[in-house]
Protein backbone atom coordinates (compact mmCIF):
# COMPACT_ATOMS: atom_id res chain seq x y z
CA UNK A 1 0.00 0.00 0.00
CA UNK A 2 1.42 3.41 -0.91
CA UNK A 3 1.24 6.41 1.51
CA UNK A 4 -1.64 7.63 -0.43
CA UNK A 5 -4.14 4.73 0.51
CA UNK A 6 -3.39 4.20 4.11
CA UNK A 7 -4.33 7.91 4.09
CA UNK A 8 -7.64 7.41 2.26
CA UNK A 9 -8.40 4.70 4.63
CA UNK A 10 -7.94 6.14 7.55
CA UNK A 11 -9.87 8.87 6.63
CA UNK A 12 -12.48 6.32 5.66
CA UNK A 13 -12.22 4.49 8.77
CA UNK A 14 -12.53 7.79 10.83
CA UNK A 15 -15.24 8.92 9.59
CA UNK A 16 -17.13 5.67 9.73
CA UNK A 17 -16.18 5.43 13.42
CA UNK A 18 -17.24 8.79 13.70
CA UNK A 19 -20.54 7.86 12.03
CA UNK A 20 -20.67 4.90 14.28
CA UNK A 21 -20.58 6.50 17.74
CA UNK A 22 -22.37 9.58 16.37
CA UNK A 23 -25.34 6.99 15.97
CA UNK A 24 -24.80 4.46 18.94
CA UNK A 25 -24.91 6.87 21.88
CA UNK A 26 -25.83 3.96 24.16
CA UNK A 27 -23.57 2.82 27.02
CA UNK A 28 -22.18 6.05 28.09
CA UNK A 29 -21.74 9.58 26.67
CA UNK A 30 -20.26 9.03 23.53
CA UNK A 31 -18.62 12.43 21.12
CA UNK A 32 -17.38 12.47 17.69
CA UNK A 33 -14.41 13.48 16.44
CA UNK A 34 -13.71 16.61 16.32
CA UNK A 35 -11.39 16.91 12.92
CA UNK A 36 -8.84 19.72 12.44
CA UNK A 37 -8.43 19.79 16.27
CA UNK A 38 -6.17 18.50 18.86
CA UNK A 39 -5.42 18.61 22.64
CA UNK A 40 -2.12 20.07 23.01
CA UNK A 41 0.38 18.58 26.21
CA UNK A 42 -1.37 16.04 28.10
CA UNK A 43 -0.17 13.03 26.15
CA UNK A 44 1.19 10.22 28.43
CA UNK A 45 1.62 7.94 25.47
CA UNK A 46 1.35 7.16 21.72
CA UNK A 47 0.54 3.83 19.55
CA UNK A 48 1.16 3.09 15.76
CA UNK A 49 -2.23 2.12 14.72
CA UNK A 50 -3.99 1.12 11.36
CA UNK A 51 -7.50 2.61 12.42
CA UNK A 52 -8.21 5.03 15.15
CA UNK A 53 -10.76 2.09 16.47
CA UNK A 54 -7.35 0.85 17.99
CA UNK A 55 -7.30 3.73 19.71
CA UNK A 56 -10.49 3.25 21.33
CA UNK A 57 -10.07 -0.09 22.33
CA UNK A 58 -6.60 0.83 23.62
CA UNK A 59 -8.28 3.74 25.65
CA UNK A 60 -11.01 2.14 27.03
CA UNK A 61 -8.38 -0.50 28.63
CA UNK A 62 -6.45 2.45 30.50
CA UNK A 63 -7.93 4.74 33.70
CA UNK A 64 -5.82 7.57 32.25
CA UNK A 65 -7.41 7.74 29.09
CA UNK A 66 -9.70 10.71 29.28
CA UNK A 67 -9.36 11.27 25.17
CA UNK A 68 -6.92 10.78 22.48
CA UNK A 69 -5.38 13.07 19.40
CA UNK A 70 -5.57 10.86 15.73
CA UNK A 71 -2.54 11.90 14.08
CA UNK A 72 -3.34 11.53 10.66
CA UNK A 73 -0.32 11.35 8.80
CA UNK A 74 1.66 9.34 11.30
CA UNK A 75 -1.10 6.70 11.85
CA UNK A 76 -0.35 6.74 15.18
CA UNK A 77 -2.78 7.95 18.18
CA UNK A 78 -1.29 10.24 21.23
CA UNK A 79 -3.93 9.56 24.47
CA UNK A 80 -4.30 12.16 26.74
CA UNK A 81 -4.91 12.43 30.68
CA UNK A 82 -6.85 15.36 30.34
CA UNK A 83 -10.47 16.27 28.21
CA UNK A 84 -10.69 19.76 26.49
CA UNK A 85 -13.36 20.23 29.15
CA UNK A 86 -10.25 20.40 31.25
CA UNK A 87 -8.13 22.50 29.39
CA UNK A 88 -9.53 24.60 27.16
CA UNK A 89 -6.79 26.72 26.26
CA UNK A 90 -4.80 23.46 25.25
CA UNK A 91 -7.46 22.55 22.61
CA UNK A 92 -6.10 23.98 19.33
CA UNK A 93 -6.64 23.47 15.89
CA UNK A 94 -4.64 20.93 13.87
CA UNK A 95 -4.25 19.80 10.39
CA UNK A 96 -3.03 16.79 11.16
CA UNK A 97 -5.24 15.59 14.02
CA UNK A 98 -8.65 14.87 14.85
CA UNK A 99 -9.63 14.91 18.30
CA UNK A 100 -11.63 11.93 20.19
CA UNK A 101 -13.25 12.66 23.82
CA UNK A 102 -13.11 9.08 25.25
CA UNK A 103 -16.65 7.23 24.81
CA UNK A 104 -17.15 4.51 27.63
CA UNK A 105 -16.31 4.68 31.24
CA UNK A 106 -14.26 7.42 31.40
CA UNK A 107 -12.97 7.75 35.03
CA UNK A 108 -13.61 11.38 36.38
CA UNK A 109 -10.36 13.67 37.21
CA UNK A 110 -8.86 13.46 40.31
CA UNK A 111 -10.98 10.32 41.19
CA UNK A 112 -8.35 7.53 41.13
CA UNK A 113 -4.56 7.71 42.29
CA UNK A 114 -3.55 7.25 38.74
CA UNK A 115 -5.56 10.14 37.24
CA UNK A 116 -4.48 12.89 40.14
CA UNK A 117 -6.06 16.29 39.05
CA UNK A 118 -4.06 19.40 39.24
CA UNK A 119 -6.57 21.63 41.11
CA UNK A 120 -10.45 21.93 42.25
CA UNK A 121 -11.15 23.79 39.29
CA UNK A 122 -10.03 21.29 37.06
CA UNK A 123 -11.79 18.74 38.29
CA UNK A 124 -15.51 21.27 38.14
CA UNK A 125 -14.28 22.07 33.92
CA UNK A 126 -13.28 18.20 33.30
CA UNK A 127 -16.84 16.67 34.81
CA UNK A 128 -19.05 20.04 34.26
CA UNK A 129 -19.81 19.67 37.92
CA UNK A 130 -18.67 18.34 41.39
CA UNK A 131 -19.16 18.19 44.76
CA UNK A 132 -16.52 19.10 47.58
CA UNK A 133 -14.63 15.94 49.09
CA UNK A 134 -11.47 14.50 48.82
CA UNK A 135 -9.68 14.33 45.56
CA UNK A 136 -5.93 12.96 44.19
CA UNK A 137 -4.12 15.65 43.57
CA UNK A 138 -0.51 15.59 41.91
CA UNK A 139 0.39 19.19 42.99
CA UNK A 140 0.14 18.71 46.53
CA UNK A 141 3.85 16.81 46.92
CA UNK A 142 5.96 16.49 43.54
CA UNK A 143 6.14 13.55 42.32
CA UNK A 144 2.98 11.69 43.63
CA UNK A 145 -0.46 11.41 43.93
CA UNK A 146 -2.03 12.35 47.09
CA UNK A 147 -5.82 12.57 47.85
CA UNK A 148 -6.78 15.85 50.11
CA UNK A 149 -10.08 17.42 50.39
CA UNK A 150 -11.54 20.16 48.07
CA UNK A 151 -13.70 22.94 48.47
CA UNK A 152 -15.47 23.57 45.51
CA UNK A 153 -17.30 26.31 46.19
CA UNK A 154 -13.93 28.16 47.03
CA UNK A 155 -11.61 26.49 44.80
CA UNK A 156 -9.02 25.60 47.61
CA UNK A 157 -7.72 22.32 48.37
CA UNK A 158 -7.01 21.57 52.25
CA UNK A 159 -3.41 20.21 52.05
CA UNK A 160 -3.41 19.84 55.45
CA UNK A 161 -5.78 17.00 55.12
CA UNK A 162 -3.74 15.20 52.51
CA UNK A 163 -2.74 11.58 52.86
CA UNK A 164 0.68 12.27 53.20
CA UNK A 165 1.34 14.83 55.16
CA UNK A 166 2.30 17.92 54.15
CA UNK A 167 4.50 19.22 57.15
CA UNK A 168 6.77 17.16 59.25
CA UNK A 169 5.18 15.22 61.80
CA UNK A 170 6.48 17.81 64.61
CA UNK A 171 4.68 20.46 62.75
CA UNK A 172 1.06 21.80 63.34
CA UNK A 173 -0.12 22.47 59.35
CA UNK A 174 -2.72 25.20 58.93
CA UNK A 175 -4.67 25.65 55.97
CA UNK A 176 -4.86 29.09 53.79
CA UNK A 177 -6.86 29.78 50.94
CA UNK A 178 -4.53 28.54 48.24
CA UNK A 179 -1.52 27.19 50.18
CA UNK A 180 -1.02 26.62 53.57
CA UNK A 181 1.24 27.11 56.73
CA UNK A 182 3.71 24.34 58.33
CA UNK A 183 5.08 25.77 61.86
CA UNK A 184 7.03 23.66 63.89
CA UNK A 185 5.73 22.48 67.57
CA UNK A 186 7.40 23.90 70.47
CA UNK A 187 10.52 22.22 71.31
CA UNK A 188 11.41 21.64 67.29
CA UNK A 189 13.19 24.20 64.71
CA UNK A 190 13.11 23.71 61.35
CA UNK A 191 10.82 25.57 58.20
CA UNK A 192 7.96 23.30 58.89
CA UNK A 193 8.57 20.52 55.98
CA UNK A 194 11.26 19.17 58.12
CA UNK A 195 11.98 20.02 62.30
CA UNK A 196 14.58 18.93 64.53
CA UNK A 197 14.38 18.33 67.91
CA UNK A 198 16.15 21.17 69.97
CA UNK A 199 18.47 19.85 72.47
CA UNK A 200 17.56 22.44 75.05
CA UNK A 201 20.14 20.76 78.12
CA UNK A 202 22.68 21.92 75.40
CA UNK A 203 21.28 25.48 75.28
CA UNK A 204 23.42 28.05 76.23
CA UNK A 205 21.41 29.71 78.67
CA UNK A 206 20.88 26.03 81.54
CA UNK A 207 16.95 25.38 81.26
CA UNK A 208 17.51 23.42 84.36
CA UNK A 209 18.42 24.22 88.16
CA UNK A 210 22.16 24.29 88.70
CA UNK A 211 21.52 21.40 91.11
CA UNK A 212 19.11 19.32 88.47
CA UNK A 213 20.13 16.95 85.47
CA UNK A 214 18.84 17.64 82.28
CA UNK A 215 17.67 15.37 79.75
CA UNK A 216 16.54 16.14 76.63
CA UNK A 217 13.68 14.02 75.27
CA UNK A 218 12.04 14.56 71.89
CA UNK A 219 10.31 17.84 71.89
CA UNK A 220 11.10 18.72 75.35
CA UNK A 221 13.36 17.96 78.18
CA UNK A 222 13.40 16.47 81.87
CA UNK A 223 14.61 18.12 84.61
CA UNK A 224 15.60 16.72 88.03
CA UNK A 225 17.14 18.08 90.75
CA UNK A 226 20.10 16.11 92.13
CA UNK A 227 19.56 13.75 94.95
CA UNK A 228 19.77 16.13 98.60
CA UNK A 229 17.89 18.96 96.62
CA UNK A 230 14.07 19.40 96.40
CA UNK A 231 11.93 21.50 93.58
CA UNK A 232 10.52 20.62 89.91
CA UNK A 233 14.06 20.92 88.19
CA UNK A 234 13.55 23.95 86.73
CA UNK A 235 14.36 25.67 90.20
CA UNK A 236 16.06 23.04 92.97
CA UNK A 237 16.38 23.62 96.92
CA UNK A 238 18.83 22.06 98.75
CA UNK A 239 16.32 19.68 100.78
CA UNK A 240 18.75 19.43 103.66
CA UNK A 241 18.82 22.74 106.36
CA UNK A 242 19.61 22.52 110.04
CA UNK A 243 17.75 21.57 112.81
CA UNK A 244 15.53 23.54 114.44
CA UNK A 245 14.00 21.82 117.46
CA UNK A 246 13.88 17.85 118.16
CA UNK A 247 10.66 17.13 119.95
CA UNK A 248 9.55 15.09 122.92
CA UNK A 249 10.47 11.41 122.14
CA UNK A 250 7.67 8.54 121.08
CA UNK A 251 7.73 5.09 122.32
CA UNK A 252 7.45 2.02 120.47
CA UNK A 253 8.73 -0.35 122.21
CA UNK A 254 11.08 -1.71 125.27
CA UNK A 255 13.63 -4.36 125.86
CA UNK A 256 14.98 -6.14 128.86
CA UNK A 257 18.58 -3.86 128.11
CA UNK A 258 19.21 -1.22 128.83
CA UNK A 259 21.58 -0.18 126.02
CA UNK A 260 21.43 -1.30 122.56
CA UNK A 261 20.45 -0.20 119.20
CA UNK A 262 17.72 -0.29 116.78
CA UNK A 263 16.97 0.98 113.06
CA UNK A 264 15.53 0.42 109.80
CA UNK A 265 17.47 0.46 106.69
CA UNK A 266 17.49 4.48 105.61
CA UNK A 267 17.58 3.41 101.89
CA UNK A 268 14.44 1.53 102.15
CA UNK A 269 16.00 -1.39 100.34
CA UNK A 270 15.34 -4.03 103.18
CA UNK A 271 11.94 -3.07 103.06
CA UNK A 272 10.59 -0.13 104.75
CA UNK A 273 8.97 -0.89 107.60
CA UNK A 274 11.93 -3.63 108.68
CA UNK A 275 13.14 -3.38 112.04
CA UNK A 276 16.96 -4.52 113.00
CA UNK A 277 17.99 -4.83 116.47
CA UNK A 278 20.63 -5.01 118.54
CA UNK A 279 20.54 -6.13 122.27
CA UNK A 280 23.44 -4.51 124.39
CA UNK A 281 26.73 -3.32 123.66
CA UNK A 282 29.23 -6.33 124.34
CA UNK A 283 30.09 -9.65 124.23
CA UNK A 284 27.10 -10.42 121.29
CA UNK A 285 26.20 -11.06 117.73
CA UNK A 286 22.85 -11.76 117.12
CA UNK A 287 21.50 -9.31 114.63
CA UNK A 288 17.57 -9.17 114.65
CA UNK A 289 14.87 -8.81 112.15
CA UNK A 290 11.65 -7.82 112.50
CA UNK A 291 8.90 -7.56 110.11
CA UNK A 292 7.40 -4.15 111.13
CA UNK A 293 6.43 -2.16 114.42
CA UNK A 294 3.99 -4.86 115.12
CA UNK A 295 5.55 -7.71 114.96
CA UNK A 296 8.32 -6.03 116.86
CA UNK A 297 6.22 -5.21 119.75
CA UNK A 298 5.14 -8.85 120.08
CA UNK A 299 8.89 -10.07 119.99
CA UNK A 300 9.01 -12.19 117.22
CA UNK A 301 11.77 -12.13 115.03
CA UNK A 302 11.32 -12.88 111.04
CA UNK A 303 15.01 -13.90 111.45
CA UNK A 304 17.96 -13.41 113.56
CA UNK A 305 21.87 -13.19 111.80
CA UNK A 306 24.34 -14.72 113.50
CA UNK A 307 27.16 -12.63 112.79
CA UNK A 308 30.46 -13.63 112.50
CA UNK A 309 32.16 -11.15 115.29
CA UNK A 310 30.97 -9.62 118.76
CA UNK A 311 29.97 -6.02 118.01
CA UNK A 312 31.17 -3.39 120.41
CA UNK A 313 29.16 0.32 121.64
CA UNK A 314 25.41 0.35 119.87
CA UNK A 315 27.11 2.29 117.13
CA UNK A 316 26.28 0.08 114.20
CA UNK A 317 23.96 0.55 111.40
CA UNK A 318 21.92 -0.91 108.59
CA UNK A 319 22.38 0.86 105.44
CA UNK A 320 20.97 -1.06 102.22
CA UNK A 321 21.32 -5.06 102.57
CA UNK A 322 24.53 -4.13 104.67
CA UNK A 323 25.32 -3.92 108.44
CA UNK A 324 27.72 -2.31 109.31
CA UNK A 325 29.25 -2.68 112.97
CA UNK A 326 32.62 -1.83 114.59
CA UNK A 327 34.00 -5.55 115.53
CA UNK A 328 34.44 -6.39 118.69
CA UNK A 329 37.87 -5.29 120.70
CA UNK A 330 39.26 -3.94 117.15
CA UNK A 331 39.91 -0.83 115.01
CA UNK A 332 37.56 -2.70 112.16
CA UNK A 333 33.86 -1.49 110.63
CA UNK A 334 32.68 -4.85 109.64
CA UNK A 335 30.78 -4.75 106.37
CA UNK A 336 28.27 -7.49 106.48
CA UNK A 337 26.02 -8.92 103.81
CA UNK A 338 22.34 -9.39 105.06
CA UNK A 339 21.84 -11.13 101.60
CA UNK A 340 24.41 -13.59 101.45
CA UNK A 341 24.93 -13.56 105.31
CA UNK A 342 29.01 -13.03 104.57
CA UNK A 343 31.53 -10.57 105.62
CA UNK A 344 31.82 -8.44 102.79
CA UNK A 345 34.78 -5.75 103.88
CA UNK A 346 36.45 -4.92 106.88
CA UNK A 347 37.53 -1.52 107.11
CA UNK A 348 40.55 -0.24 109.53
CA UNK A 349 40.34 3.14 111.15
CA UNK A 350 43.74 2.74 112.24
CA UNK A 351 45.24 2.38 115.73
CA UNK A 352 43.64 6.43 115.95
CA UNK A 353 40.58 4.98 117.24
CA UNK A 354 39.09 3.18 120.33
CA UNK A 355 40.96 5.55 122.71
CA UNK A 356 37.86 6.85 124.16
CA UNK A 357 34.28 6.32 124.50
CA UNK A 358 31.24 8.80 124.87
CA UNK A 359 30.53 9.31 128.22
CA UNK A 360 28.05 6.75 129.28
CA UNK A 361 30.90 4.00 128.12
CA UNK A 362 30.43 0.42 126.78
CA UNK A 363 32.73 -0.01 124.29
CA UNK A 364 30.98 3.28 122.27
CA UNK A 365 34.08 4.15 120.54
CA UNK A 366 32.79 4.24 117.37
CA UNK A 367 29.73 5.24 116.05
CA UNK A 368 28.64 4.70 112.83
CA UNK A 369 26.23 7.17 111.36
CA UNK A 370 23.65 7.83 108.46
CA UNK A 371 22.85 10.86 106.80
CA UNK A 372 21.24 12.31 103.13
CA UNK A 373 24.98 12.09 102.10
CA UNK A 374 25.90 8.59 103.01
CA UNK A 375 27.55 6.64 105.72
CA UNK A 376 29.95 8.08 108.40
CA UNK A 377 32.43 7.03 110.80
CA UNK A 378 32.41 9.25 114.39
CA UNK A 379 35.52 8.47 116.83
CA UNK A 380 37.18 9.97 119.46
CA UNK A 381 40.32 10.66 117.38
CA UNK A 382 43.75 10.93 119.61
CA UNK A 383 45.19 12.81 116.46
CA UNK A 384 42.75 15.51 117.52
CA UNK A 385 43.01 15.51 121.30
CA UNK A 386 40.22 12.75 121.69
CA UNK A 387 37.99 14.87 120.44
CA UNK A 388 35.92 13.73 117.65
CA UNK A 389 36.57 12.64 113.54
CA UNK A 390 34.21 12.42 111.54
CA UNK A 391 34.96 10.39 108.26
CA UNK A 392 33.04 9.28 105.37
CA UNK A 393 32.80 6.00 104.45
CA UNK A 394 32.39 4.77 100.52
CA UNK A 395 30.36 1.90 100.78
CA UNK A 396 31.11 1.23 96.98
CA UNK A 397 34.99 0.82 97.67
CA UNK A 398 34.57 0.20 101.13
CA UNK A 399 37.10 2.77 101.85
CA UNK A 400 37.32 6.08 104.37
CA UNK A 401 37.50 9.22 102.76
CA UNK A 402 36.52 12.70 103.44
CA UNK A 403 37.39 13.42 106.88
CA UNK A 404 37.10 16.24 109.67
CA UNK A 405 38.74 16.63 113.02
CA UNK A 406 35.92 18.74 115.23
CA UNK A 407 36.13 21.45 117.44
CA UNK A 408 33.91 19.54 119.65
CA UNK A 409 33.95 18.37 123.32
CA UNK A 410 36.63 15.50 123.80
CA UNK A 411 34.23 12.25 123.41
CA UNK A 412 34.07 10.51 126.60
CA UNK A 413 32.06 13.98 128.28
CA UNK A 414 29.41 13.91 125.58
CA UNK A 415 26.62 12.01 125.29
CA UNK A 416 25.81 10.66 121.43
CA UNK A 417 26.35 12.81 118.55
CA UNK A 418 25.31 12.18 114.70
CA UNK A 419 25.09 13.21 111.31
CA UNK A 420 21.93 14.76 109.30
CA UNK A 421 21.90 17.11 106.15
CA UNK A 422 26.30 16.77 106.41
CA UNK A 423 26.04 18.34 109.82
CA UNK A 424 27.28 16.98 112.99
CA UNK A 425 25.44 17.35 116.22
CA UNK A 426 26.87 16.36 119.65
CA UNK A 427 24.25 15.85 122.51
CA UNK A 428 25.87 17.53 125.46
CA UNK A 429 24.83 14.78 128.34
CA UNK A 430 23.12 11.05 128.03
CA UNK A 431 22.06 10.78 131.89
CA UNK A 432 19.96 14.51 132.85
CA UNK A 433 16.48 14.07 131.14
CA UNK A 434 17.20 17.84 129.85
CA UNK A 435 20.11 18.42 128.20
CA UNK A 436 21.01 20.25 124.77
CA UNK A 437 22.91 19.55 121.43
CA UNK A 438 25.53 21.79 122.35
CA UNK A 439 27.62 21.56 119.21
CA UNK A 440 27.14 21.98 115.36
CA UNK A 441 29.60 21.61 112.40
CA UNK A 442 28.31 22.07 108.69
CA UNK A 443 31.26 19.97 106.66
CA UNK A 444 29.60 21.68 104.04
CA UNK A 445 30.54 25.05 104.62
CA UNK A 446 32.82 24.53 107.57
CA UNK A 447 30.65 26.97 109.96
CA UNK A 448 30.81 24.94 113.72
CA UNK A 449 28.54 26.83 116.20
CA UNK A 450 25.92 26.05 119.09
CA UNK A 451 22.58 25.47 118.30
CA UNK A 452 21.71 25.12 122.11
CA UNK A 453 18.74 22.96 121.01
CA UNK A 454 16.60 21.48 123.85
CA UNK A 455 16.65 17.72 124.10
CA UNK A 456 15.25 15.20 126.23
CA UNK A 457 17.12 11.96 128.19
CA UNK A 458 13.30 10.76 129.25
CA UNK A 459 14.57 7.52 130.96
CA UNK A 460 17.86 8.57 131.84
CA UNK A 461 20.35 7.04 129.75
CA UNK A 462 20.59 7.56 126.23
CA UNK A 463 23.05 4.81 124.98
CA UNK A 464 22.04 5.48 121.27
CA UNK A 465 21.16 8.05 119.15
CA UNK A 466 20.89 7.85 115.00
CA UNK A 467 19.51 9.66 112.20
CA UNK A 468 17.29 8.25 109.71
CA UNK A 469 17.66 10.74 106.56
CA UNK A 470 14.81 8.90 105.47
CA UNK A 471 12.18 9.25 108.51
CA UNK A 472 14.02 12.29 109.31
CA UNK A 473 13.56 11.01 112.71
CA UNK A 474 16.25 10.30 115.42
CA UNK A 475 16.44 6.67 116.69
CA UNK A 476 17.17 6.19 120.06
CA UNK A 477 17.75 3.27 123.06
CA UNK A 478 17.06 4.83 126.04
CA UNK A 479 17.00 2.90 129.64
CA UNK A 480 15.01 -0.45 127.68
CA UNK A 481 12.55 2.40 125.60
CA UNK A 482 13.02 1.83 122.22
CA UNK A 483 12.15 5.65 120.77
CA UNK A 484 12.19 8.09 118.32
CA UNK A 485 12.92 12.17 118.64
CA UNK A 486 10.52 14.08 115.30
CA UNK A 487 12.98 16.78 114.21
CA UNK A 488 11.83 20.10 112.63
CA UNK A 489 14.47 21.55 110.03
CA UNK A 490 14.74 25.29 109.90
CA UNK A 491 13.22 26.41 106.85
CA UNK A 492 15.18 28.07 104.21
C1 LIG B 1 -0.46 13.45 32.23
O1 LIG B 1 0.23 13.88 31.06
C2 LIG B 1 1.22 14.85 31.29
C3 LIG B 1 1.72 15.32 29.94
O2 LIG B 1 2.35 14.31 29.23
C4 LIG B 1 2.31 14.24 32.12
O3 LIG B 1 3.29 15.20 32.42
C5 LIG B 1 1.70 13.74 33.43
O4 LIG B 1 2.67 13.08 34.18
C6 LIG B 1 0.55 12.81 33.14
N1 LIG B 1 -0.06 12.46 34.40
C7 LIG B 1 -0.18 11.19 34.82
C8 LIG B 1 -0.77 11.02 36.15
O5 LIG B 1 0.17 10.26 34.13
C1 LIG C 1 0.05 23.43 67.49
O1 LIG C 1 -1.27 22.99 67.74
C2 LIG C 1 -1.56 22.75 69.10
C3 LIG C 1 -2.93 22.15 69.20
O2 LIG C 1 -3.84 22.86 68.43
C4 LIG C 1 -1.40 24.07 69.86
O3 LIG C 1 -1.64 23.84 71.23
C5 LIG C 1 -0.01 24.59 69.68
O4 LIG C 1 0.14 25.84 70.31
C6 LIG C 1 0.34 24.73 68.21
N1 LIG C 1 1.75 25.06 68.09
C7 LIG C 1 2.21 25.94 67.24
C8 LIG C 1 3.68 26.17 67.27
O5 LIG C 1 1.48 26.53 66.47
C1 LIG D 1 22.35 13.01 87.45
O1 LIG D 1 23.35 12.67 86.53
C2 LIG D 1 24.42 11.95 87.09
C3 LIG D 1 25.47 11.79 86.04
O2 LIG D 1 24.91 11.46 84.82
C4 LIG D 1 23.90 10.63 87.64
O3 LIG D 1 24.93 9.92 88.24
C5 LIG D 1 22.82 10.89 88.66
O4 LIG D 1 22.25 9.69 89.10
C6 LIG D 1 21.75 11.77 88.07
N1 LIG D 1 20.82 12.13 89.12
C7 LIG D 1 19.50 12.17 88.96
C8 LIG D 1 18.70 12.59 90.13
O5 LIG D 1 18.98 11.90 87.88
Amino acid sequence: MTARIVFRVSVLALLLYSAVTQKCPAGGRSESSIVGWMLRGHVYDTLLAELPFTCVFKCREDNRCQSFNWVISLLTCEFNNRTKEARPEDFIPNQDRSYYRRDLQRVPLGSIQELPAETCDEIKRSEGHAVSGRYWFSTIKSGTSVLAYCNMETNDIDECSASSPVCDINANCSNTRGSYICTCRAGYTGDGKTCQDIDECGASTPVCDINANCSNTRGSYICTCKSGYIGDGKTCQDSCTHIKSVGKPVIHNSRSYTQGAWMKDPLGIMGPETIFVMVGYGGRKVLEEFENMDTFKTGIARKKYVLPYNWDGTGGVVYGPYLYYNREATNYIVKYNLRTEGVEKQISLSGSARVTSYQWGGYSQVDLAVDEQGLWALWGYSGNSNKLRAQMIDVHKGSLTLAWNLNSEVMNSMGNAFVACGVVYCIDDYHSESTTINFAYDTKTGNQWNPNIQFTNQFGYNSMVAYNPRERVLYAWDNQRLVTYPITFKER
